[in-house]
C-alpha cells in the first residue's frame, strides 16, 4: 500500500493525544503521523510520550488563534509529503469579540 500521511491537530493531550496514538498503532511502519501543539515543548513531549511507547510520530506547529498558521502547516506538509491523507481537526478555538464581554461569571 502507498505511503499515507496524517496529521492531527491538538493533540498533545486528551482526544487528539489519544486519536494520535490509535492512528500511529494501526497504521504500518512507512506511514508518518504528526500532531499539531502551540508550543514546541509540549509538542515535544507528546512526541516522547509516544516514542516511549514505540510510536515514531512527529509534531508541527499550528495555533488556531493565528489566522496564518493554516496555510503554514499545509505548506509543510505539501513540501514534505506532496499533500496529506488523514487531516484530524480536534483542537477548538471560539474568538472572542472585541468588546464583548463574557456572559458567565468568572470566565
Ligand atoms: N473531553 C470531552 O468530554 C469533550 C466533550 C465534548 C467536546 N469536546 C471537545 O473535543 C475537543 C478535544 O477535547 P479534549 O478533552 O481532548 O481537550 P483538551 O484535553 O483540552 O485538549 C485540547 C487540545 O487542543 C489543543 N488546542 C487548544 N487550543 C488550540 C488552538 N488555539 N490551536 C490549536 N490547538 C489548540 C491543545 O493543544 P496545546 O498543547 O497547543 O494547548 C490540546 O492538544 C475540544 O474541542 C473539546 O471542546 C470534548
Amino acid at each position: 500500500m502507498a505511503r499515507r500521511i496524517a496529521v492531527i491537530a491538538g493533540a498533545t493531550r486528551g482526544i487528539g493525544f489519544a486519536l494520535t496514538r490509535a492512528l500511529a498503532r494501526a497504521w504500518d511502519a512507512d506511514d508518518r503521523v504528526y500532531l499539531t501543539a502551540r508550543r514546541p515543548a509540549d509538542g515535544q513531549a507528546a512526541v516522547d510520550r509516544l516514542a516511549a511507547d514505540g510510536l515514531a510520530v512527529g509534531w508541527l506547529p499550528f495555533d488556531l488563534a493565528d489566522p496564518a498558521s493554516p496555510g503554514r502547516l499545509a505548506a509543510v506538509l505539501g513540501e514534505r509529503h506532496g499533500g496529506v491523507d488523514v487531516a484530524l481537526l480536534n483542537g477548538a478555538y471560539i474568538p472572542r469579540p472585541a468588546g464583548r464581554r463574557p456572559m458567565m461569571r468568572g470566565r
